[in-house]
């Protein structure tokens, strides 16, 4: 269990229905040996109460920045020493607007200013919020800036709906402190903005340090990611494990490359390069006919979702009910093939550069091979899935098969693979060209 004994946490609460979480939260911090003070915006204080928020940390609440303590000028700041972290659960797509500018116009906002411990966000709110231009620049900003970002999860929604924007559960809030906690002992800010200085050079330089065969100025790519959800009534529907990171890892390192990338997009709680375009789909079919629009002017093509392979050939308009069924106990679902987007633009007259992806339980590079030339695709990336590798993990490994060529891409963090693979794609590109 995670030990935070010794730990100071301001724990920041903002104005959503996910606010009632921060009350399990709280409870699970201060099990785990926390010392935690809570501070409520007023909008919180709609959602809970400063009473109950008061009993469980066993200090009183903050909310107001004109204190009388304040009046000497030490409250917001002697809080932002004390913390050794600032996590901030849920926060509200109005107070992830005022911190990414800088405005410290109550006391939460000010003590994200005042502060040199990391500072966490768990946004929450309904997925148009979330997914809204506006909320997406603010979170990129955050991101630059070093604040840790707990991406909201996909699910129900308060409003009803199904989509990004749900807060993370408290344990998985807690699994993401863990792992803060191991890494953030002794940060400060000086450290943070070294970092963040040497991060930007570092890519800096790698971009000044390409060669003109990896470069992809001028160059559109049209890429699809995520997995996609094939209906079977209006609640339910089949799909399958991809994450999407990949593909998304891979949008942001064709993008530092150079390239103008349109991605296409499966459901899932992603944050793309402000300069990537994203396209929404949810069924194959949808995807098919956004690829089948877009492909004519585009110079690469990676096909990077996990489409599912067949779709229920009549979704029930009606939910399904199980009382009908009740004298069955199996409910047959007749399955229909769906497109293969991959094969219709590789088979194109005049086709881009089509790389494909295979994920495999097994033998994976023979299937990749047989894959790789029964659609006549450019290049093909493979991996194994399956016993914790490939879906649903932050780490990869792909063998790379091209006619005549292939290169292993050994285990590594899924951006740094993609930024080899991205650069991959643009050799074989060029040469492509040039032949
Ligand atoms: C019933 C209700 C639920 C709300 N839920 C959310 C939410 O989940 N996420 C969000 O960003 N805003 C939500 N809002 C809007 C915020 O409360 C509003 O933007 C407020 O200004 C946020 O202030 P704060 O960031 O200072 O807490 C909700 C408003 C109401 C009335």
């Amino acid at each position: 269990m995670l030990n935070l004994t010794g730990k100071n946490i301001v724990l920041g609460i903002t104005g959503g229905i996910a606010a009632y979480k921060a009350i399990i939260l709280l409870r699970q911090l201060k099990a785990a040996g926390a010392e935690v003070q809570v501070v409520i915006t007023d909008a919180a204080q709609a959602f809970v109460t400063p009473l109950t928020l008061q009993v469980l940390s066993n200090h009183p609440v903050h909310n107001n920045l004109f204190t009388p303590q304040a009046q000497s000028g030490i409250d917001h700041i002697e809080l932002a020493n004390w913390a050794n972290i600032l996590l901030i659960a849920p926060a509200s797509a109005d107070f992830i607007a005022r911190i990414a500018n800088g405005l410290a116009n109550d006391l939460l906002a000010t003590l994200c200013l005042a502060t040199t411990a990391p500072i966490i966000l768990a946004p929450a709110m309904n997925q148009n919020m979330w997914l809204h231009p506006a909320t997406q620049s603010n979170i990129q900003i955050l991101k630059i800036r070093q604040v840790q970002i707990l991406e909201p999860e996909m699910g129900i929604q308060a409003c009803g709906t199904v989509g990004p924007g749900r807060m993370l559960e408290p344990e998985a809030i807690m699994a993401a402190l863990a792992s803060n906690v191991t890494k953030n002992t002794t940060q400060d800010t000086n450290r943070l903005y070294s970092n963040l200085d040497s991060n930007l050079d570092n890519l800096n330089s790698n971009l000044d340090n390409l060669r003109p065969e990896q470069s992809l100025t001028n160059t559109k790519v049209l890429m699809t990611a995520g997995p996609t959800r094939e209906p079977i009534d209006p609640i339910r529907y089949i799909s399958n494990r991809s994450s999407g990171r990949m593909g998304y890892s891979l949008a942001q390192a064709l993008e530092e490359l150079g390239a103008q990338v349109s991605l296409i997009s499966g459901p899932c709680a992603l944050s793309v390069p402000l300069s990537v375009e994203r396209l929404w789909v949810e069924t194959a079919l949808d995807m098919e006919q956004a690829v089948q629009t877009r492909i004519s002017d585009c110079q690469i093509f990676i096909a990077t979702a996990a489409v599912a392979d067949y779709r229920v050939a009549n979704p029930s308009v009606q939910k399904i009910k199980k009382s009908l069924q009740s004298s069955e106990d199996t409910l047959t679902l007749n399955l229909i093939k769906n497109p293969d987007i991959l094969a219709q633009v590789a088979s194109r007259p005049n086709p881009p550069f089509t790389v494909g992806f295979a994920a495999e339980t097994q033998d994976v590079e023979a299937y990749a091979k047989a894959k790789l030339d029964s659609k006549k695709l450019s290049m093909i990336a493979a991996n194994l899935v399956g016993a914790g590798q490939g879906f649903e993990v932050t780490e990869n490994a792909l063998l790379v098969l091209w006619p005549g060529g292939q290169r292993n891409l050994v285990k590594q963090p899924k951006l740094s693979l993609a930024r080899n693979l991205a650069r991959l794609i643009a050799e074989r590109y060029h040469a492509q060209i040039k032949s």
